[in-house]
């Protein structure tokens, strides 16, 4: 996607060992870039939230892995570096997805060739992020264009998203937002209600500066601000993206995701939740057995943004000492889904178990264009 008339996307090498990303924290205020260039760079990225969103976690742990096979290939070195970027953040499981497919594609060399291919590997699955997330956006089109439709083509379709699920939440085009961008740019008529997305307000700060940018017409609401307009009939659809769906379809997304799916249910509003395959977790069914990351409760408590003169600044915003929760997550329960929009298509959450791999040694096909696997 551009940015200020500029392709860019939220993660490339730069041609000397190292992976360049936008720094996630001095958006919208600054267009900033920061180099990483070994392993520890790559995890502080991740555990800092220099880099988030489910997807680039996944790239950048990638990236990290090839890192640290550079400076060491052996059996204890590989995993090490695994262990320790799979700590960084505990929720979105594409960063385990990812390091895996690292892992495995290293293993199955001898040392000395495991760094250029796990290298490979990792912009190998930078590449098909990109081919993923545009058929994402191809399959979710369809959805907004029967809402246009059901509208008799009267007005803007109103999509309610939550956090932030666009291309720098991924590779390229993002996820929900991905599905905004295919519709926006195919002469749908769109209109997103940006949830602001406390505590660390992606809504507010990231969704709002790409949607300005690609030209789309949005309006920031404050979270609790979303069942009043589902209630009074100005929300079409929810679209929002997902950190980990379990098997039954159960889904883990940024905090807040859980209330607009219940306030849909009651408004009657399809609730849709856009995720590539490697979102799921085949390992267990129920959300109740997701790590659901705690921040720290500074990100409650105080907040950062800009003055009049564009300095940022950090102010509390309660009283000094107050105690505060942070989950960062919450899981909503696969009945309160509509559908899932993926790579492979549009799937109720009673089916999504056609979308399981048959075996590891068999993983599912790609979107066309996208390289399958890293042991492809
Ligand atoms: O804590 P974050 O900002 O990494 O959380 C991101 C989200 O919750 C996104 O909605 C999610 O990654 C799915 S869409 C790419």
């Amino acid at each position: 996607m551009k940015v200020g008339g500029v392709p860019y996307r939220s993660i490339w090498r730069d041609g000397a060992g190292g992976v360049v990303v936008i720094d996630q924290t001095r958006l919208p205020h600054a267009f900033a870039t920061r180099t990483l260039r070994d392993e520890e760079d790559c995890a502080a990225a991740i555990r800092t939230m220099t880099v988030r969103g489910a997807p680039l976690i996944g790239a950048v742990g990638a990236y990290g892995l090839a890192m640290a096979l550079a400076d060491d290939p052996g059996d204890a070195a590989l995993e090490r570096a695994y262990a320790a970027l799979l700590a960084t953040r505990p929720t979105a499981v594409n960063l385990r997805w990812a390091l895996d497919q690292v892992r495995a594609a290293a293993k199955a060399l001898a040392p000395a060739r495991r760094a250029a291919a796990a290298l490979a590997c990792a912009d190998a699955l930078c590449e098909a992020d990109v081919a993923t997330n545009a058929a994402i956006g191809d399959h979710g089109l369809g959805l907004v264009r029967q809402a246009w439709d059901a509208k008799a083509r009267r007005g803007p379709v109103n999509i309610l998203t939550h956090c932030n699920t666009g291309w720098i939440a991924c590779v390229d085009w993002g996820t929900a937002l991905g599905i905004v961008y295919k519709a926006h740019d195919s002469g749908v008529p769109v209109h997103v209600w940006v949830d602001e997305t406390r505590p660390r307000n992606q809504g507010g700060a990231l969704t709002t500066w790409e949607l300005a940018n690609h030209g789309v017409p949005f309006t920031l609401i404050a979270d609790n601000a979303g069942a009043h307009f589902m209630q009074r009939g100005q929300v079409d659809l929810c679209l929002v993206g997902a950190d980990r769906v379990t098997a039954q379809g159960d889904v883990c997304n940024k905090i807040g995701t859980y209330m607009k799916a219940l306030a849909a249910r009651e408004a009657a509003i399809p609730f849709h939740v856009a995720l590539p395959r490697s979102t799921i977790d085949w390992t267990i069914e129920s959300g109740a057995a997701i790590e659901i990351e705690e921040r720290s409760p500074e990100e409650v408590t105080h907040i950062t943004g800009a003055d009049e003169d564009g300095r940022l600044v950090r102010v509390r915003l309660t009283p000094p000492g107050t105690p505060a929760a942070n989950p960062a997550f919450d899981v909503t329960p696969a009945e309160l889904v509509t559908s899932f929009i993926t790579e492979h298509g549009v799937f109720a959450p009673s089916a999504l178990g056609r979308l399981r791999p048959v075996s590891a040694a068999t993983p599912p096909a790609t979107p066309a264009g996208a390289p399958g696997s890293c042991r492809a």
